[in-house]
C-alpha cells in the first residue's frame, strides 16, 4: 500500500438508532482525514466500535469484542482500535486499563474531534475525549457529504436527557437535553432529501422534548412536511410527559407523520413508575393513548417495558400485563432490569434471576401474541409501502408500511424509493406479504 492509498475504517455499531446516526458522522469526519469505510473488519486501518451502556450484557459485549480483536492487532500493529458512545463516555480511561490494545476513547458528545484524535494517534500515542464540550458538536462537523443514499436516514434534532430515571444510564453518557436549531436540521433534511431520502426519523433520546423550533416538535415535523420530496415523517424515542396537545394533533392532521409511535412506559404499576422516578401514572399513560387514537384511529403503538425492576411484586407485574391488554401494542420491547452501576435503582436489593426470566417470558408472549394479531388484521387490506431494497426471493422487494412493518413484495426493482399501494396477502413472524394493488 502507498501512502496515498486510503485507509480503511470499520465501524460496529451498537444499541439505538442515535448511534447509527453517530457512526455515520464519525464515518464522515474521519473521511476528512482520508478514510473510506469497509464492511471487512480485517482489512481496516482503524476499528471503531460505537458502543452502548444501557443494560450489562450490552456493555460487557465490548470487551469481549475487543478481546477478540487482539490477534488482528498482533498481526498488523498500526491498526488502531477506538472505541465511541456510551460506554466510552462510562468508562472513559478505565477502558484502556482494561483492554491496553484500545488507542482512542471517544464520546457520544466530542466526536466531532475524532480528525485531531486521528492525528495525534499517527504521531505514535493514545487519545481520549470524553468531554461534554461547550461548543455544539454538529457546528464543529463538516458538512454531510452529497452522495445518492437509501429512502430512509436518521436525523439526530435532540440529544440527551434530564429525565433521570432510576435505572437509566442515558441521563450519565449523553449529558443534559440538547435541541438541535431549527434551521440545521432543516437544512440537513433538504440535503437528504436531495440525495434521495423519502422518509426521514427524527432521533433524540427524548426527541418530544425538542424546543429549536417553535411549536416544539410538532412545529418542526410541520416545517419538515412541507419540503418537497419528502414523504415520510417518523420520531422516536418519546416520553409520555413530553406528548403535547401540539403533537397529538399533528398526528391527526399532518399526512406526512406516518401513524406509528414508539411510547415508552416500562410499568403499568404506579408504585414501581414512582420508584422508577418516571413522574406519571399508568392511567395518566392511558388517557394520552386514548387522546392520541382519537386524533389518530390507526395510530399502531410500540412500547418499552423493564421486567424485576427492584422491588416488583407479583402484583405489580400483573399491573404491567392489564396495562399491554388494555393498549394492544403492534409491537414492543421489553427486558430484565439491569443493574447500572452509578444508578439510584443500583443500590436497591435486586429480585432473583429466575423470577426475572419467568415475567420477561410471560409479558414477551403476551406482547408477541399482539403483534401477531395486529398484523393479521392487516391482511386484505391496501397499505402504502415505500421499497427501500431488493428481497431475498428474485423479483422481490423489501420495503415499509405506514405502520414501519416489513413487507415483501414481487415488484420492479425500479420502485426502490417510491411508495406504492400494496394489499397485503399474509403475515410471516416478522412481516409481511402483499401484491401490488
Ligand atoms: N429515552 C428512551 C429510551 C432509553 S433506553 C426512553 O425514555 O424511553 C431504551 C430502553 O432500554 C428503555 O426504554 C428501557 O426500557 C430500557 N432500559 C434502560 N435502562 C435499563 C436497565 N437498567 N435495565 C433494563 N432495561 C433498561
Ligand atoms: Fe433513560 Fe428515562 Fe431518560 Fe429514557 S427518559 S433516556 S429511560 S432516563
Ligand atoms: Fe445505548 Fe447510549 Fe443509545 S446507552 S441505547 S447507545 S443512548
Amino acid at each position: 500500500m502507498t501512502d496515498h492509498a486510503p485507509k480503511k475504517l470499520f465501524i460496529k455499531t451498537y444499541g439505538c438508532q442515535m448511534n447509527v446516526y453517530d457512526s455515520e458522522r464519525m464515518a464522515e469526519a474521519l473521511g476528512g482525514r482520508g478514510y473510506v469505510e469497509t464492511q471487512v473488519a480485517e482489512e481496516a486501518d482503524m476499528i471503531l466500535l460505537n458502543t452502548c451502556h444501557i443494560r450489562e450484557k450490552a456493555a460487557e459485549k465490548v470487551y469481549s469484542e475487543l478481546g477478540r480483536l487482539k490477534p488482528l492487532k498482533a498481526e498488523k500493529p498500526d491498526l488502531k482500535i477506538g472505541v465511541a458512545g456510551c460506554v466510552a463516555q462510562a468508562e472513559g480511561e478505565e477502558i484502556m486499563r482494561r483492554q491496553p490494545l484500545v488507542d482512542l476513547v471517544v464520546g457520544p458528545q466530542s466526536y466531532h474531534r475524532l480528525p485531531a484524535m486521528d492525528a495525534a494517534l499517527a504521531t505514535g500515542g493514545k487519545a481520549l475525549d470524553t468531554d461534554f464540550p461547550a461548543e455544539d458538536k454538529f457546528s464543529g462537523l463538516a458538512a454531510r457529504p452529497r452522495a445518492q443514499r437509501g429512502p430512509t436516514a436518521f436525523l439526530t434534532v435532540q440529544e440527551g436527557c434530564d429525565k433521570f430515571c432510576a435505572f437509566c444510564v442515558v441521563p450519565y453518557t449523553r449529558g443534559a437535553e440538547v435541541s438541535r436549531p431549527a434551521e440545521r436540521v432543516v437544512d440537513e433534511a433538504r440535503a437528504l432529501v436531495e440525495a434521495g431520502v423519502r422518509e426521514i426519523t427524527l432521533l433524540g433520546q427524548n426527541v418530544n422534548a425538542y424546543h429549536g423550533h417553535e411549536g416544539g416538535l410538532a412545529g418542526l415535523v410541520r416545517t419538515l412536511a412541507a419540503i418537497d420530496g419528502l414523504e415520510r415523517i417518523r420520531y422516536t424515542t418519546s416520553h409520555p410527559n413530553d406528548m403535547d396537545d401540539a403533537l397529538i394533533a399533528a398526528h391527526g392532521d399532518c399526512p406526512e407523520l406516518m401513524p406509528y409511535l414508539h411510547l415508552p412506559v416500562q410499568s403499568g404499576s404506579d408504585r414501581i413508575l414512582k420508584a422508577m422516578n418516571r413522574k406519571h401514572t399508568a392511567e395518566a399513560y392511558l388517557r394520552l393513548i386514548e387522546r392520541l387514537r382519537d386524533a389518530r384511529p390507526d395510530l399502531a403503538l410500540s412500547g418499552d417495558f423493564i421486567v424485576g425492576f427492584p422491588g416488583e411484586t407479583e402484583a405489580d407485574f400483573a399491573d404491567t400485563m392489564g396495562l399491554v391488554e388494555a393498549v394492544g401494542y403492534a409491537q414492543a420491547y421489553s427486558f430484565k432490569y439491569s443493574t447500572r452501576p452509578g444508578t439510584p435503582a443500583a443500590e436497591k436489593p435486586q429480585l432473583p434471576g429466575d423470577v426475572m426470566s419467568d415475567r420477561l417470558a410471560r409479558l414477551q408472549a403476551l406482547l408477541k401474541a399482539q403483534q401477531t394479531a395486529a398484523q393479521e388484521a392487516m391482511v386484505g387490506r391496501e397499505v402504502g409501502v415505500l421499497f427501500e431494497k431488493p428481497g431475498r426471493l428474485p423479483g422481490q422487494m423489501v420495503g415499509r408500511s405506514d405502520h414501519l412493518c416489513a413487507v415483501h413484495v414481487e415488484a420492479p426493482e425500479a420502485l426502490k424509493g417510491e411508495i406504492a399501494r400494496v394489499r397485503i396477502t399474509a403475515s410471516a413472524p416478522n412481516s409481511l406479504a402483499g401484491t401490488l394493488a
